[in-house]
């Protein structure tokens, strides 16, 4: 018997080769590759933890409210954060920032089929995603002098997409050596019983392994490594689904510099009670953060003495960090600080005991996911800021309702609405912000107030803007 075999029996993990002996060559093949990524120790040891009669309900001992530096408008030392914004900047034009996106996702809430990040979501031209991030990046490159690199997290089911769609793209104008795509790793799903699913007689059910498995393919893929050549020790990290981020924010990594953090993280005020986010709480003296479906209702609805929320912290997945902190996050084996897995139970399609495909419909089992904001506990310093919600936050998740393309369509079109307000430039909306003309602004012309603003002022003849407008670099 073949050793990865005998080891997989040993383990009670027969199962998976059941079919071995009658599948062809190649797919013997891939399934022996497969089979050798996995873990069985750990496999096991979070079957034992996360499914056993000994799996614990999330601890919600000694949990209160995250403290955050707040915005100059909400209270904040104005002067701390000019000075947070010019650290920020010295920072970048010294070559020490770099952009991180984890995009392993698929579309599949959208209804969209595709790695996310090829989802059209601007709303005139309806540019993907990606664009978006990279005409960003490439704008603050060139306004601090320093092209960034900019990593990409994949994953095995979107990788080759994901990286055709950019040379279809020509990179979307930034340099091939600025450009790095990683794999995050996978996992595979069990059943109840911890014994590993099959979704075809040659194929194990295998998914990747959460946004937290970012910390180990930075690490693996040599990236932290090259950042450090480079002289690159931020990693400023944020979410493909969310095209408002200000992926290159001077203050932001000011704050995460002047405060000597590994660790750093935005803030929004939670728009309501119910509003699906995680929360920034301190427990046990230390920062964490506890997702939407892990706080029970009423705990989310608290509010103190102005009747404020009082867990009103909510996480927008937007962090600087640390080069040597994610490397040490990476090598739990060296240093013990460990994310800890989080289980989710799902339909998984799978096989039946003679190999027929099998389409459950209820949740059959269980898939393993990182987070990556578990790293937090680890961290050194930790701060967390405030960041205004219509300049860095409009996920698009959701095919309909909140959190959909309609909705941030809808932002983007006030956020330039608004930028040319500040210009002194007239442009009639509803009550929301929402104009009833067509606006689009490319980052290369402007990313933000300041720099749309510099722009907006350079040009000659100035633009009519009642019919609409859309700016290019
Ligand atoms: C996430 C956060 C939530 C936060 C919200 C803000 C979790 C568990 N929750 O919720 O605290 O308030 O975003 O928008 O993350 N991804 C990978 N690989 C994976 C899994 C995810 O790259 O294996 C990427 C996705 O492409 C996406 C991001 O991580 O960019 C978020 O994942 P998703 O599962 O959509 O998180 P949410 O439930 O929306």
């Amino acid at each position: 018997m073949h050793p990865l075999i005998d080891k997989f029996h040993r383990a009670g993990q027969g199962q998976v080769f059941a079919h071995f002996d009658r599948l062809d060559t190649a797919t013997q093949t891939q399934l022996l590759q497969d089979a050798s990524e996995i873990d069985l120790a750990e496999v096991a040891q979070l079957s034992r933890t996360l499914l056993g009669a000994a799996a614990s309900a999330v601890d919600l001992a000694d949990l209160n409210p995250a403290p955050y530096i707040s915005l100059p408008q909400h209270g904040g030392d104005r002067a701390a954060w000019v000075q947070a914004k010019t650290t920020g900047e010295t920072a970048l034009r010294n070559g020490r920032v770099a952009a991180f996106t984890v995009a392993g996702g698929q579309g599949t809430r959208l209804g969209y089929d595709g790695p996310k990040g090829t989802f059209p979501v601007t709303p005139v031209r309806a540019r993907p995603l990606f664009q978006v991030f990279a005409e960003k990046i490439l704008a603050a490159g060139r306004r601090y002098g320093r092209p960034l690199h900019w990593f990409i997290m994949t994953s095995h089911q979107n990788h080759d997409a994901t990286v055709a769609f950019f040379t279809e793209h020509k990179n979307f104008g930034l340099a091939e050596q600025y450009l790095h795509f990683l794999r995050q790793g996978r996992m595979p799903a069990v059943d109840f019983a911890g014994k590993i699913l099959l979704e075809s007689p040659g194929a194990i059910a295998m998914s990747p392994d959460g946004h937290g498995g970012s910390l180990r393919a930075l690490e693996r893929s040599g990236a932290l490594d090259l950042m450090q050549r480079e002289g690159i020790d931020c990693l400023s990290y944020f979410q493909v689904d969310n095209p408002l981020v200000r992926c290159i924010d001077p203050a932001f990594i000011g704050w995460h510099l002047l405060q000597g953090s590994e660790m750093s993280s935005k803030m929004v005020p939670k728009a309501h009670a119910g509003e699906k986010v995680g929360h920034f709480c301190v427990q046990h003296g230390k920062l964490v953060v506890v997702e939407y479906s892990d706080l029970p209702m009423d705990r989310q609805e608290e509010t103190d003495a102005t009747g404020q929320l009082r867990f009103i912290a909510g996480s927008i997945a937007i962090h600087m960090l640390d080069r040597e902190f994610v490397r040490r996050m990476a090598r739990p084996a060296n240093t013990g600080a460990a994310l800890a897995f989080h289980r989710a139970n799902k339909k998984i399609p799978t096989i039946d005991d003679r190999g027929n495909p099998v389409k459950p419909a209820e949740a059959n089992g269980v898939k393993f996911e990182l987070f990556v904001f578990d790293a937090l506990p680890f961290a050194q310093n930790p701060v967390v800021i405030e960041t205004e919600r219509a300049d860095d936050f409009s996920p698009v998740k959701n095919a309909g309702g909140t959190d959909s393309p309609q909705t941030c369509r809808d932002d983007q079109l006030r956020q330039f609405t608004r930028w040319l307000r500040t210009c002194g430039v007239e442009v009639a909306t509803d009550e929301s912000g929402l104009p009833n003309i067509r606006i689009e602004v490319s980052p290369l012309f402007g990313y933000d107030a300041e720099t749309f603003g510099e722009a907006w002022r350079k040009l000659d003849p100035v633009p009519a803007v009642s019919d609409g407008l859309c700016l290019d670099a």
